[in-house]
């Protein structure tokens, strides 16, 4: 089914007003703890993955103010250990909503408490769908991006949903 480009409220009809990136961005931080690290002492993959999802769906959630779930995460790399002690600490900024659909890029960094110094530990890229609730999927008020990077981010999400929903759709097969 072809869809109108323009989000429309469910019950009323009126188109959803789009809001700026900066109206949902967030920051959260944790201090890295025993129970969360390997034996080498850096904070495990899957709690890092854990967090990650959070931040991200809080800014989905404050971008839309509806329930969402997530429906996709891109391919993950770790380039840098958080070490035992570190914080770890996740920057959330939606990047671009569509329909139903919104990406959200989470990057992960690792900072010294003494030198404050911050290592980019990894990027994420993840698609939440905002539902009802009967768990049907529900339009999002759009994105405006502001500065020049928020443009780019916006114009690359778009390259990035081509791709994935083509992954999808072969999963699918
Ligand atoms: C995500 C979910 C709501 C999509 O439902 P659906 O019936 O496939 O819905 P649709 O085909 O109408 O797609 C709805 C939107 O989701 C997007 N979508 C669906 N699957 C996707 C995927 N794997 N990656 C990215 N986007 C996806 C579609 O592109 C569409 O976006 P748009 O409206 O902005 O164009 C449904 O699959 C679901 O509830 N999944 C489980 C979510 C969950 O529980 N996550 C927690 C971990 S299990």
């Amino acid at each position: 089914m072809k869809r109108s480009i323009v989000p429309k409220n469910n019950r009323t009809g009126a188109p959803l007003r789009g809001r700026p990136v900066s109206a949902s961005r967030t920051e959260m931080m944790e201090l890295v703890l025993p129970q969360d690290a390997n034996l080498l002492g850096n904070i495990l993959g899957g709690r890092v993955m854990h967090l990650i999802n959070i931040a991200g769906a809080i800014a989905a959630h404050r971008h839309c103010h509806l329930q969402v779930v997530t429906a996709s995460v891109d391919h993950l790399d770790f380039l840098n250990p958080v070490r035992l002690g570190e914080l770890i600490v996740l920057e959330a900024q939606v990047n671009r909503a569509f329909h139903t659909s919104i990406e959200v890029g989470v990057e992960v960094f690792s900072e010294d408490f003494v030198s404050g110094k911050r290592k980019h530990t990894t990027t994420a890229f993840l698609t939440y769908v905002a539902i009802d609730e009967d768990g049907n999927p529900r339009p999002v008020p759009p994105v405006i991006p502001k500065t020049h990077e928020e443009r780019r981010r916006y114009r690359e999400a778009g390259e990035r949903r081509e791709a994935r929903l083509e992954a999808h759709a072969k999963n699918r097969k």
